[in-house]
């Protein structure tokens, strides 16, 4: 159990924020500046969810832990409304249950949940068993930018399908929302969103101004396509997937 309430804002569960760790900020004026734009952006909460290819090379937790803790310092000397929670963007892998059982890689906050990016010719067998392997060792499996996999992208039904199925947690990211790529992610977002089935939403924010987080802009799509009460539980849900539950106390997904 978290010390931690629920914050005002949004919570963005999937940006990397941290700097020398993945593809994101370089260096720490980058992170600071991606930090403050967070803020100003209306995000309460971030998780900090590195890049880890468990296939090629290994996680280094004690670097990814000293960044954390330099985020989340960061926050409290500027008095930004911000903190900034683990997590990391794991590739596929038969081993990542383990990984995450022996804590050798973190889930999202301090919940069972775990952000998982599939190959984008992944197969939804592929998926299926991957959600599987994470059940069985308690975790649930987030599915990063769903909209990226063709096998999903390319038959939403399928998608919905497969939703309920494996019991798969389906992220979309903030500017597929906002400007999708071509007729397939067009198709997949609109009706993805018609049928509700989106679970979250969030940046992949890369940095303040390379891949920026779109979160006020891309809620307001959102707001204006599918109205407030979807919008609503959308927002919600990012904060209860963590266990941080409306008014502030804890409560289980
Ligand atoms: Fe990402």
């Amino acid at each position: 159990m978290s010390a931690m309430r629920r914050g005002e804002g949004f919570a963005d569960l999937h940006q990397h924020v941290l700097w020398g760790v993945d593809d994101g900020p370089q260096s720490a004026e980058e992170m600071r500046a991606l930090l403050e734009r967070d803020a100003a952006e209306g995000i309460g909460l971030v998780a900090a969810t590195a890049h880890a290819y468990p296939r090629t090379q290994p996680f280094d937790l004690a670097l990814y832990r000293e960044r954390l803790a330099e985020a989340n310092e960061y926050c409290r000397a500027r008095g930004l409304p911000l903190a900034v929670v683990a997590g990391c963007e794991i590739h596929d892998a038969e081993r990542v249950p383990d990984l995450l059982a022996a804590g050798k890689l973190p889930a999202l906050g301090d919940s069972r949940c775990a952000l998982i990016e599939f190959r984008e010719d992944a197969s939804l067998d592929e998926v299926g068993a991957t959600a599987g392997r994470l059940y069985t060792a308690g975790f649930v499996p987030v599915v990063a930018h769903a909209e990226r996999i063709r096998c999903l992208a390319r038959r939403p039904e399928r998608a919905i399908e497969a939703r309920e199925e494996y019991g798969v947690i389906l992220q979309v990211n903030c500017d597929t929302v906002l400007a999708p790529r071509g007729f397939f992610e067009r198709r997949f977002v609109a009706r993805m969103l018609r049928a509700e089935a989106v679970d979250l939403i969030a940046t992949d924010a890369h940095g303040a101004s390379r891949r920026p987080p779109r979160m006020r802009e891309a809620m307001a799509a959102v707001r204006q396509r599918c109205g407030e009460d979807y919008a609503r539980r959308l927002e919600e849900r990012a904060w209860r997937l963590l266990g941080l539950a409306e008014r502030g106390g804890m409560e289980s997904e």
